[in-house]
């Protein structure tokens, strides 16, 4: 497996439109990121911005159909390929969707799952490698990472259970079972080692309310140090 180097590290930035803010979710399934869109959502919309919430894979007609590729597929295919159908889905999204939205005054995008998805689950739970993963990535306009992403920690056991309680069927990944879901919090641990001024860890085995304080919390210091900066500007 290849190395990261500060150089390949050193090529991915959050997109620079004035007043707008792209952010990210990630977690294993059941760490209750779609209650804490919701909320975030409400919250910024309170405070005047205008926001949308995207998913990936999908987010775009094409990505939609790469989704249903993806997540229904009954032979396994290699992990390369995931890689390649989810930067794939997400290039499509940036072009199509994100930077054209940013670039309205005021917006603030909220992704469900982003590029550290692919980091974790393609890069280190499926075995391609980190590096590997942020080289398919290395070229614009993937290289633009979120200002923020907040990474909702869980338990894999703990989203064993949660899945139990919701009795949804299972797709492509969430098959592989509690080993997978193993690896797949280590590769979030190391994400967020890699990236320790985007990715914000929070414990989220317990209330969704501390969860919610924290994300606000974080999201306010964003938003006054970007209008701070304007100003000295
Ligand atoms: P989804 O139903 O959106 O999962 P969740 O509700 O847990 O967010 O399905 C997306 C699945 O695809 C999820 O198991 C994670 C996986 N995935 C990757 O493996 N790589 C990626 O780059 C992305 C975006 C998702």
């Amino acid at each position: 497996m290849k190395e990261i180097t500060h150089e390949l590290l050193s090529s991915f930035r959050a997109p620079a439109f004035p007043g707008s803010f792209f952010l990210s979710f990630e977690g294993i399934e059941g760490a209750g990121k779609s209650t804490q869109i919701t909320r975030l959502k409400t919250y910024l919309e309170n405070k005047n911005f205008r926001v949308l919430i995207l998913r990936e894979p999908g987010g775009t007609p094409f990505g939609e159909k790469l989704r249903q590729a993806i997540l229904e597929t009954k032979t396994e295919i290699t992990p390369l390929a995931e890689a390649h159908l989810f930067a794939s889905s997400r290039s499509q999204l940036l072009s199509e969707v994100i930077m054209k939205e940013l670039a309205v005054p005021n917006t603030i995008i909220i992704c469900d799952r982003y590029i550290d998805s692919s980091l974790v689950y393609q890069g280190h739970a499926r075995g391609l490698g980190v590096a590997e993963v942020l080289e398919i990535h290395n070229i614009f306009p993937l290289n633009l990472v979120p200002h923020l992403t907040f990474y909702l920690r869980i338990d894999a056991l703990t989203s064993e259970k949660r899945q139990k309680m919701r009795n949804a069927p299972k797709d492509y990944f969430e098959a592989k079972g509690v080993e997978f879901y193993k690896k797949l919090m280590v590769g979030y641990d190391l994400m967020a080692e890699l990236f320790p001024n985007r990715i914000l860890k929070i414990d989220s085995e317990g209330g969704a309310d501390e969860v919610t304080h924290k994300i606000v919390e974080s999201i306010e210091a964003l938003i006054s140090n970007k209008q701070e900066s304007l100003s000295d500007e």
